[in-house]
């Protein structure tokens, strides 16, 4: 017989119909004359009851410990007492897996639960993430082909930084020195003059000192660069690319999203238009607060929590400082003091989720940035062809999927949005 995941049973129509099931014991209370098993699967739980009525069943049961992998078939019956309001009457059940004694029961400390990280997932609340994050991957490639982007991939180990030279993770190269790709930006500015419209999902690493809540050492970004295209246009694509990974999670992922305790009209109300504004007008605003914020310096986590509690959707901020710009942001033409960029900022968690900007296409202004910031300028050549050989105006930007998953899921920490967090003191399992 073939087998149905849970969540398509928990419906009416399938009362008294028989189904198979497989999964893991989710939990076990055993009151001697019955005992009751929920079994999980990746879509649900169910609950089924044994009596000794059912002598080989019951035995089984009384045999079968937590996290074991199991099979049944039965049939489905309403039973409001039941989690899910179903329970599951079994014809026949087959321990496929016995498991030792689990060991995550009531300890249920953050250090612990890192340590047995593998355990762990099982959880329903880190499926439940799991299966957002897969949907977040599948929005954001279905939004891209959908705007007429190609996929590309660049290199992971590189000789240059592309945002600073401060957290890059060093690896050595057959006797040199080389770095873990903060970003996949620099390569895909030479790539547009090919394809001209391109992104990528990608890992990315920074070598983060600091212990935050929102920063991991090697994270997950989705990148775009397209030819052509300039400042406003690039904004309203990163703008698009939120839209769509909320709506789709918003829509068809109603039960993750309530395991973890969100209401999806909350998620469906991200639609464009997002509300803009400047770095300078950001400033002012957050002064009218009572932040205390000097014009020039970067919005850190406190300002970025402060602008988040003004809006209800995504903020864009554009035109920061150039003095605290990577080297390839350009200064706007009305005023050299602040550039052609963009972030945006999430609304609820107030944090950075998109950073992007126009290209500059001056090469000598980017030769005296990096010479500023202490890079070896021979690493950059080829990267300077692309202005060289027929440049053309581009943009670009990139989203931090963790992030993204962390806003929507309501998750206190980053690590939370990935399976097997990389931090600054964690790297096992
Ligand atoms: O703002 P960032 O540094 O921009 C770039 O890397 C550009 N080269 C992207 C581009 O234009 N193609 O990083 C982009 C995004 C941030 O907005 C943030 O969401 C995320 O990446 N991010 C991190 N996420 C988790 N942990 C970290 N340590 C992160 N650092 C950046
Ligand atoms: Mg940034």
């Amino acid at each position: 017989m073939d087998f149905t995941h849970i969540a398509e049973l928990l419906d009416t129509s399938k009362q008294g119909k028989k189904a198979s099931i497989r999964g893991w014991v989710y939990r076990k209370r055993d009151l001697k004359k019955r005992i009751f098993l929920v079994i999980r699967d990746s879509t649900g739980i169910m609950q089924v009851m044994f009596d000794p009525s059912k002598k080989k069943l019951f035995k089984t049961a009384q045999q079968v410990t937590v996290e074991s992998s199991v099979k049944l078939t039965g049939k489905i019956r309403k039973d409001e007492r039941a989690p899910g309001g179903f329970e599951f009457d079994p014809e026949t059940f087959e321990i496929v897996g016995l498991s030792d004694i689990f060991p995550i029961s009531k300890d249920k400390s953050t250090e612990f639960l890192l340590d047995v990280r593998h355990l762990w997932v099982r959880s329903r609340e880190v499926t439940a993430v799991l299966r957002i994050r897969s949907k977040v991957f599948e929005a954001i490639h279905e939004y891209c082909h959908s705007e007429g982007f190609h996929e590309t991939h660049a290199p992971i180990l590189t000789p240059t930084a592309c945002e600073s030279g401060g957290d890059q993770l060093k690896v050595d190269y057959f006797g040199q020195e080389v770095y873990l790709a903060q970003s996949w930006q620099l390569y895909a500015e030479t790539l547009i003059q090919a394809i001209e419209k391109l992104y990528t999902i990608t890992p990315a690493f920074r070598s983060e000192k600091s212990k935050t809540a929102r920063h991991l050492v090697e994270y997950w970004t989705a990148e775009m660069e397209a030819a052509w295209v300039k400042l406003d246009g690039m904004v309203d694509y990163a703008c698009g690319m939120i839209e769509a990974v909320c709506q789709k999670v918003g829509k068809e992922c109603t039960k993750e999203l309530e395991v973890l305790g969100r209401d999806p009209k909350k998620i469906l109300k991200i639609k464009r238009p997002f509300p803009k504004l400047t770095y300078t007008e950001a400033v002012k605003l957050l002064k009218k607060d009572g932040v205390k914020i000097e014009w020039g310096k970067d919005l850190r986590t406190l300002e970025e929590k402060a602008l988040g509690k003004h809006f209800e959707k995504p903020i864009v901020v554009t035109e920061f400082p150039t003095d605290i710009m990577a080297f390839y942001k350009p200064p706007t033409d009305h005023d050299a003091k602040v550039a052609k960029c963009f972030d945006i900022i999430c609304p609820e968690a107030g944090m950075e989720i998109v950073g992007g900007s126009e290209r500059s296409l001056d090469v000598k202004y980017m030769k005296d940035r990096l010479k500023k910031a202490g890079e070896d300028l021979k690493w950059y050549d080829w990267y300077f062809d692309t202005r060289k050989y027929g440049a053309v105006p581009h943009s670009g930007f990139g989203l931090g999927i963790e992030r993204v998953i962390q806003w929507i899921c309501g998750l206190e920490h980053i690590r939370d949005a990935i399976p097997f967090p990389r931090t600054l003191n964690r790297f096992y399992p």
